[in-house]
C-alpha cells in the first residue's frame, strides 16, 4: 500500500485561553482526536461548522502550529515547520499591495533564490494558468476580488508545492466568480496532480470539489464522517450540479453537517436558540 500523503493520527490541540473576569487560565480544546488520511494527487474539501477547528487543522498542516497531541504525517515523516513543500492559500487576499501581480506571484522564488529572468519567467507561466496573464503589471488595488485571489493561487502554485492548503479561499467571492476559480482550480488540479485540503462553508462547494468530503463535529472538532464522492459527479466536461445524484450527495452532506451546526448554536446561545435554530430554512443551514 502506498504511504498517505498527509496522515493525522489521533491530533489534539489546546489553547490557553484567559479565564472570565480576571479568572485562572484555562485550557481550550480546539481539535481532539483527529485522524485521517489523504492520499497523494486527492482532493479532500474539509466542512464544519464555525468555529469547529478547521483553520486550526490547517494552521497544523502547514506548520504554522504544532499539535498538542498526536503527529501529523507529510510523506510519512512528521511536519515540522512550514516548507515549500505545502502552499497555503488564505480566505483574505494576502498580498503585497506594494508589489505587481508578477512580482507577487515571484516573492516565494524570490526568498528561495532564484534568478530575477527565470522567477519572472515563472510567475508569467503561473499567471497564465489563472488567466492574468495580461494583468502582470498591475497591483493589487487595481484588480477585482476574483483577480486577487487568482493572483494568490499563482503564488502558492509558483514555488510547485506538492501540497496546496486552502482555506475557504472563495468565500469572499461573487457567485459567479465563485464557480469560474472553482472550475480553474479543478482544471490545474487535474493537470499538476497536487494534492489539495480545502476547507469550504459552501456544501456545494465541497462536493464540487472534493473527491471526499470530510464533514467535521462541532467544536471540539473530529472527523465525523468522509463521504466519497461518486465518479458521476465528477465529470469536467457537464455541469454535474443539475444532475439528481448531485442533489442527493449534497443532501446527504447537508444533513450530517446540519447536525452540527445545530449543536454549535445551542452550544453558544443556549437552550432557547438552539431550539429555534432547528427551524432555520435550508438555505440559510446550508451556507453555515
Ligand atoms: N490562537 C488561539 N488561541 C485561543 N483559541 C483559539 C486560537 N485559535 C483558534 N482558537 C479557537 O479555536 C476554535 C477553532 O477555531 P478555528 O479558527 O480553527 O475555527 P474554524 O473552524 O476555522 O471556524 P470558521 O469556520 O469560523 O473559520 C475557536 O473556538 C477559536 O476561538
Ligand atoms: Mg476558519
Amino acid at each position: 500500500m502506498s504511504v498517505a500523503k498527509i496522515r493525522l493520527e489521533h491530533v489534539r490541540k489546546e489553547f490557553e485561553v484567559r479565564g472570565d473576569n480576571g479568572g485562572a487560565a484555562r485550557r481550550f480544546t480546539a481539535l481532539d482526536d483527529v485522524s485521517l488520511d489523504v492520499q497523494p494527487g486527492e482532493f479532500l474539501a474539509l466542512v464544519g461548522p464555525s468555529g469547529c477547528g478547521k483553520s486550526t487543522l490547517l494552521d497544523l498542516l502547514g506548520g504554522l502550529a504544532t499539535p498538542s497531541s498526536g503527529r501529523i504525517l507529510l510523506d510519512g515523516r512528521p511536519i515540522t515547520g512550514p516548507a515549500r513543500d505545502r502552499g497555503v492559500v488564505f480566505q483574505q487576499y494576502a498580498l503585497f499591495p506594494w508589489r505587481t501581480a508578477l512580482q507577487n506571484v515571484a516573492f516565494g522564488l524570490e526568498v528561495a533564490g532564484v534568478g530575477t529572468a527565470e522567477r519572472h519567467d515563472r510567475a508569467r507561466h503561473y499567471l497564465d494558468l489563472v488567466n492574468l496573464a495580461a494583468f502582470a503589471n498591475r497591483y493589487p488595488h487595481e484588480l477585482s476580488g476574483g483577480m486577487k485571489q487568482r493572483v494568490a493561487i499563482a503564488r502558492s502554485l509558483a514555488y510547485d508545492p506538492d501540497v496546496l492548503l486552502m482555506d475557504e479561499p472563495f468565500a469572499a467571492l461573487d457567485a459567479q466568480t465563485r464557480e469560474q476559480l472553482q472550475t480553474e482550480l479543478l482544471r490545474i488540479w487535474r493537470t499538476t496532480g497536487k494534492t489539495i485540503v480545502f476547507i469550504t462553508h459552501g456544501i456545494d462547494e465541497a462536493v464540487v470539489l472534493g473527491q471526499r468530503v470530510a464533514v467535521m463535529t462541532a467544536r471540539p472538532g473530529r472527523i465525523k464522517q468522509v463521504i466519497t464522492i461518486p465518479e458521476a459527479l465528477r465529470s469536467d466536461s457537464e455541469d454535474v450540479r443539475a444532475l439528481p445524484l448531485f442533489g442527493e450527495v449534497r443532501h446527504e452532506v447537508w444533513t450530517l453537517l446540519r447536525e452540527e451546526v445545530l449543536k454549535t448554536q445551542a452550544a453558544q446561545s443556549g437552550p432557547v436558540h438552539g431550539v429555534a435554530a432547528s427551524g432555520a430554512s435550508r438555505q440559510e443551514a446550508a451556507h453555515v
